[in-house]
């Protein structure tokens, strides 16, 4: 760090002196962009290395005016490696020869400018890199729809692997091309056999991500999934596709631990976000979502998997025209647990299953599931102030085991009514419940009350 530090001092006074030469430079003061806003762990390592970057491309910019090229940070311009940009040419093999580039060099950004489409194959962007690196997507990277294209890896478009360090921005577009693979996906023509389909963006085995300002869109598959990861920050992302195109979630969170996802709007086939096996210290703040399946914790336990999830905050949430608002689901004979989760300050509108625990959630074909003897433990869930309208007159549901019942579940400042005006209900099977403050609608029967 005291190196960072040390290299951060040099470049700021480098551009001290040379700040004549930008005017967007004095616009942006130096010093503040060093202040944190509100990390909720210790994620100032990320956002040093992001101001880093910021600095030094305006840095950059500035020398290189001077004919100044030393110890400045390299862009790497996917257009100086062969991209056309055009739409049709296929700039897979430019943007691999740039990302070996900025992956060996030091400090250095990848750029793909706007105004330009650039049609893709999958790429896998490998790590790990010499240094901190960052990759500004302005133009639109669009996938190739040629099926054939995907013979090597049917699960992946672009992936980012065990790249630390990594800022992903630019305020362009991903597009996933996804109709294709909708037409051929077995949810809408029962006659095709069930596949995967690629996810459009993976960040797998990465630490110290931050991905923010993109629209991630019609992804083949899921939008954007993070696996095997930590310290990872995501903000305006805008991602969606159609709200009836097959299996596309929004954001996926696999074995991923301190990651926040905020201001990010996301309508799509699928999840919003879906947080399953191996997570911890995932938190979701001022997200829109829908249309979609609303924000999951799940499905866990799935072919009797033991699967743990912990530390969840979900806060500031408008959630709209979904199937469900916040949703855990677990199958019948998993193990492990789902456990310190928190819903706060959350608005629903025509939302079909605005509160919804499922411990019974297993294949539509198979219903009724199976009774097992085991399940993924449910403990201290709290929902407080969500407030709107329920698409069904149930609003709120604990479909939990009768071996292994929710327990410490709380609800406190809740008001859901049905779409017009009418009072909703609640279901709830074996669910260990309190209520705090005003609760409707609230349990008639059950088992387990405080
Ligand atoms: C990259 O960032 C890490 C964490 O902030 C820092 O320790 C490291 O020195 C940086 N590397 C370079 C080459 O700046
Ligand atoms: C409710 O949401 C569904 C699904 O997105 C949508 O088709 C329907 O038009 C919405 N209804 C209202 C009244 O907004
Ligand atoms: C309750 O949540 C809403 C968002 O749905 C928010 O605007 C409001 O400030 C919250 N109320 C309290 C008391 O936190």
């Amino acid at each position: 760090m005291a190196l960072l530090r040390h290299f951060l001092l040099s470049f700021t006074i480098v551009i001290i002196s040379f700040v004549a030469c930008n005017s967007n430079l004095q616009e942006d003061p130096l010093i503040t962009t060093y202040v944190d806003d509100s990390p909720s762990y210790d994620d100032s390592d990320t956002l040093l290395f992001k101001n880093m970057i910021e600095q030094n491309t305006n840095d950059v910019l500035c020398l290189d005016q001077f004919g100044v090229s030393s110890r400045s940070l390299k862009i790497v311009n996917v257009r100086d490696y062969g991209a056309k940009g055009d739409g049709h040419t296929d700039d897979t093999q430019a943007f691999k020869k740039a990302w070996e580039v900025v992956c060996s060099s030091g400090q250095s950004v990848l750029v793909a400018p706007q105004d330009y489409n650039y049609l893709l194959k999958p790429i896998r962007f490998s790590g790990p890199c010499k240094s901190n690196i960052s990759v500004q997507i302005s133009g639109s990277l669009e996938a190739s729809d040629n099926p054939s294209d995907y013979s090597e890896d049917q699960r992946h478009w672009l992936v980012f692997v065990e790249v630390q360090q990594l800022l992903v921005n630019g305020g362009g577009t991903i597009d996933g091309k996804g109709n294709i693979w909708w037409e051929n996906s077995c949810k809408r023509n029962k006659k095709k056999p069930c596949k995967d389909a690629p996810t459009a963006l993976t960040f797998d085995s990465c630490k110290d991500l931050i991905v923010e300002d993109l629209t991630i869109q019609n992804a083949q598959q899921i939008h954007v999934s993070f696996q095997d990861s930590t310290n990872v920050k995501a903000s305006g992302l805008k991602v969606s596709s159609p709200g009836n195109s097959p299996n596309t979630d929004g954001i996926h969170i696999t074995n991923t631990q301190n990651i926040k996802i905020s201001s990010s709007i996301i309508g799509t086939g699928d999840d919003c976000i879906s947080i399953v096996d191996g997570s911890s210290n995932v938190e979701a703040t001022d997200i829109t979502c829908g249309p979609g399946h609303g924000i999951s914790i799940g499905s866990l336990g799935a072919g009797k998997s033991k699967d743990f999830v912990s530390g969840v905050l979900v806060n500031g949430a408008k959630i709209s025209g979904t199937t469900n608002g916040v949703r855990i689901k677990t199958w019948p004979g998993g193990s492990g647990s789902a456990s310190n989760i928190k819903f706060q300050n959350i608005e629903m509108d025509n939302v079909t299953n605005p509160i919804i625990i499922n411990q019974n959630y297993c294949d539509k074909k198979k219903k009724p599931c199976k009774k097992m003897d085991s399940a993924v433990q449910i403990s201290n869930v709290l929902y407080q102030n969500i407030t709107g309208k329920s698409a069904s007159d149930v609003a709120v549901k604990f479909d939990c085991s009768e071996k292994f019942p929710c327990k410490e579940i709380k609800m406190q400042n809740i008001l859901l009514i049905c779409e017009e005006g009418e009072p909703a209900k609640a279901l709830c099977n074996n669910v260990q419940l309190s209520y705090i403050g005003n609760v409707n609608p609230r349990c008639n029967s059950q088992k387990y009350t405080n």
